[in-house]
């Protein structure tokens, strides 16, 4: 199994389905550390309740010396033994330090249908921009935000009176099928190209 290192700032749903699906014996990745920017952050609670490794790299005491902070966690992500790093609701921007040292070997999960809606607060823009198709996206990290070749892609219907948070609640849902299933096609090729259902197209 390849190890995979986690990077979180906060709940942590998407990390837990990926933890979720690295349990299956045939699932090609398993979690190897958990990291978080956020010293609060939720998700690594759960992490430690299922006995992984888990890493605060505070981005704080770093003040604006971003490629300072990126460093400490890249010396993490090496100690660990990482061979591949999934962003799961990790809120920091990165720089191309980062991402051209780790380039084709970290994916990103975001919640729309890019290239629609790079960004942040992508349900309300999303209802205010009146789409009727919304979703998330799993990418190649590259240097620019969101920009990354798109890996898989799941869609729900944007419905009438939809709020952004039932949106979100809709997307989320379909984060946590759509994010295990392209980690399984990237990693392991013998994945069918198109699984669970016509929403949900992974390669
Ligand atoms: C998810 O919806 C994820 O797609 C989004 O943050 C949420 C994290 O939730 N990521 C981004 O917006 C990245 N720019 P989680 O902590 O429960 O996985």
């Amino acid at each position: 199994k390849t190890p995979v290192a986690l990077l979180i700032s906060g709940r942590g749903s998407n990390a837990t389905a990926l933890i979720e699906a690295c349990k299956a014996e045939n699932f090609p990745a398993r979690v190897c550390i958990v990291i978080s920017n956020n010293p609060e952050a939720p998700g690594l609670e759960v992490a430690r309740q299922a006995g992984l490794r888990t890493q605060v790299v505070d981005h704080r005491p770093f003040g604006k010396n971003r490629e300072a902070h990126e460093q400490a966690l890249h010396a993490c992500l090496t100690e660990a033994g990482a061979e591949l790093i999934c962003l799961a609701g990790y809120m920091r921007l990165l720089t191309p330090w980062l991402t051209s040292t780790w380039a084709g070997r970290m994916l990103n999960i975001h919640p729309s249908l890019l290239p629609s809606f790079p960004g942040l607060h992508t349900h309300e823009r999303a209802l205010e921009a009146g789409v009727r198709l919304h979703g998330c996206t799993v990418h190649i990290v590259t240097e620019g935000m969101d920009e990354g070749p798109v890996l898989g892609q799941a869609a729900v219907p944007v419905l009438p009176g939809d709020t952004a948070d039932a949106l979100a609640a809709r997307v989320l849902k379909q984060e946590h099928r759509l994010y295990p299933a392209v980690v399984k096609h990237f990693l392991d090729k013998t994945a069918p190209a198109c699984q669970g259902g016509e929403a949900l197209l992974v390669g």
